[in-house]
């Protein structure tokens, strides 16, 4: 067990529909603390680098699509195993599939429109808290 810092998006079907509050507190009632956080636009480019990992897959159009087509919140998690306990919190990546009490589970509409999300290693997260925040935006 260790204090780490994930990478958690709030994605544009949660905005929409005004939820960024309860997800929030769903990660604070959790224990984990967000210690960086803004609202924001990604622009296709910037969404395609994001999730360049998945450029191969078939969804990948549809993701960089839907990403890039409302606003999101970017922030960063602190706090014990924040990585898996992040993950724990969100549920499966399919909200039918996600246990009930996540927020995939209780606020996800679909695979692609599924509210949240969260890097999946310890080294991803370093890799994707670099790609939205400046050192001076972290507060601990
Ligand atoms: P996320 O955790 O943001 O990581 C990659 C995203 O791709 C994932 O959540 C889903 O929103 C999306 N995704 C994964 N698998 C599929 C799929 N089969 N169809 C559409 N979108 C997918």
């Amino acid at each position: 067990m260790s204090i780490q810092k994930t990478l958690s998006i709030i994605k544009p079907d949660a905005t929409a529909r005004n939820l960024t509050g309860i997800i929030n507190a769903r990660f604070e009632q959790a224990g984990l603390r967000i210690i960086a956080q803004k609202r924001l636009r990604i622009t296709r480019e910037q969404v395609e680098k994001f999730y360049e990992i998945h450029r191969e897959k078939a969804f990948y159009e549809s993701l960089c699509e839907y990403m890039s087509s409302g606003p999101v919140v970017a922030q960063v998690l602190c706090g014990e195993d924040a990585v898996a306990k992040n993950r724990e919190i969100m549920g499966a990546t399919n909200p039918a599939n996600a246990e009930v009490g996540t927020i995939r589970r209780d606020f996800g509409e679909s695979i692609e429109h599924n509210a949240v999300h969260g890097s999946d290693s310890l080294e991803n997260a370093e890799i994707e808290i670099r790609f939205f925040f400046s050192q001076l935006e972290i507060i601990e």
